[in-house]
């Protein structure tokens, strides 16, 4: 009994201090064991799940065998042979638990339109899924391309009604002053039926040109292509440039269309642009060239402005999208650093504690050996004088 506990020991002469040293170390590999047990033999909980909850309160960890529970999150549906309660193992995993177990609710399923048809691009409609509604070419849609299955409260729903697919139908195209279109007779035209404009011929002088678009088609459930074409009178200026000689477009009256292109003479550089063009307007675009006193030109515009004007956005966007995200594993590698500081706190406490237990306990043994002794030297004695006279 004495010697299987080395605190308790009596301790003897010339031996405590040996009996002091067995009784910290004892403390020490007491410790050493316990935390290798805490850290080798435990499971701490796993990093949130996506569908699942826990059921109670978490703890800091987990013996071996130990269970815990969870349950599926709001919006979820429990699949049936999926386990939802786990086990901690000896080699700290918890088995079997994974995001399998629980499965999002679904909205009712909403088939295409009629010239229409609906994409589901999330392969799903569960919670959180869009369908994609699309009309036949030559239709148009009427109410939401996209509707989203939304979770409220419990069960979702989808956050608008399917769409209609109605046909494009297109009224007759704007008339124009001066001139006419094709199909004038058409009451109602379909998708992508075209028309050409046309310019009337006048009876005398000035020839009417077709500013715009020739061709019209019905683009949309009302909509033309673009505005209808003008017929005018176009006339620009003779094209006169100081000190350049006119290379093409030569003529003598310059209508719609018309181009020119100039040289400058020896001793003369070009500013503005060899080639011009007589807009609807009745003005060169761009404007004629001037042909200026060969001073060099100076280089006025460099290229790098330009360079890093266009680098400059495109540098930008990966930087801020990378630290958008969050670390759940940061947080949880934490939380675990966290509950071993406390735990070495408590078994440095718990070992102070022991310490002066067993200073006590030896002092207070050593007390008792000595009015031990004391009384046993008593008992000696009075043994030996209660037995003289029998004998
Ligand atoms: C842990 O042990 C269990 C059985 O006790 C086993 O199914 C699982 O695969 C083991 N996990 C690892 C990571 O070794
Ligand atoms: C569903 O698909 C759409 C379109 O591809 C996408 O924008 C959206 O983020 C997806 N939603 C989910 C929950 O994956
Ligand atoms: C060319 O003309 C424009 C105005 O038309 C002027 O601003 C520019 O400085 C001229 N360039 C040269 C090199 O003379």
């Amino acid at each position: 009994m004495v010697s299987s506990a080395p605190c308790t020991a009596l301790p003897r002469r010339g031996k405590s201090s040996f009996t002091l040293q067995r009784c910290l170390l004892g403390i020490f590999l007491a410790t050493l064991a316990f935390l290798l047990f805490t850290l080798s033999d435990a499971c701490v909980l796993p990093p949130p799940f996506q569908a699942l909850e826990l059921v109670g309160k978490p703890k800091p960890y987990y013996e071996v065998g130990e269970e815990i529970t969870y349950r599926c999150k709001k919006g979820y549906d429990q699949v049936l042979g999926f386990l939802t309660i786990a086990t901690c193992e000896p080699n700290h995993t918890w088995v079997p638990i994974s995001d399998d177990a629980c499965m999002k609710r679904r909205c009712p399923y909403l088939g295409a339109p009629k010239f229409g048809k609906a994409d589901y691009p999330n392969g799903t409609h569960q919670w959180g899924a869009q369908v994609h509604f699309s009309c036949s070419s030559g239709y148009y849609i009427i109410g939401k391309a996209i509707v989203n299955c939304v979770l409220k409260g419990e069960n979702p729903h989808w956050d608008g009604k399917a769409p209609q697919c109605e046909k494009i139908l297109c009224e007759p195209p704007p008339k124009i002053k001066d001139g006419k279109y094709s199909f004038s007779d058409i009451e109602v035209f379909e998708y992508m039926e075209a028309v050409t404009y046309s310019c009337n011929k006048k009876p005398a002088g000035e020839e009417l040109s077709l500013v715009g678009e020739k061709e019209l088609y019905c683009a949309g459930n009302g909509v033309w292509s673009s505005s209808p074409p003008q017929c005018k009178v176009v006339k620009c200026p003779f094209p006169a440039v100081e000190n350049g000689n006119q290379l093409s477009g030569l003529g003598k009256k310059f209508s719609y269309r018309d181009t020119v292109v100039f040289e400058c003479i020896q001793g003369y550089y070009m500013n503005g642009s060899t080639t011009s063009v007589c807009n609807g307007e009745s003005v060169w675009e761009p404007p004629l060239p001037k042909c200026l006193k060969a001073t060099p030109p100076p280089n006025t515009k460099p290229p790098t402005i330009s360079y890093s004007v266009s680098t400059s956005p495109s540098t930008k966007p990966p930087v801020s999208t990378v630290s958008g995200y969050p670390n759940p594993d940061g947080l949880f590698d934490d939380d675990f650093a966290l509950w071993i500081i406390l735990l070495i706190i408590l078994i440095a406490i718990v070992s102070i504690a022991i310490i002066i237990l067993c200073l006590y306990r030896r002092f207070q043994r050593r007390k008792k050996g000595k009015t031990v002794r004391a009384q046993y030297n008593t008992y000696q004695k009075s043994l030996t004088t209660s037995a003289e006279p029998t004998t």
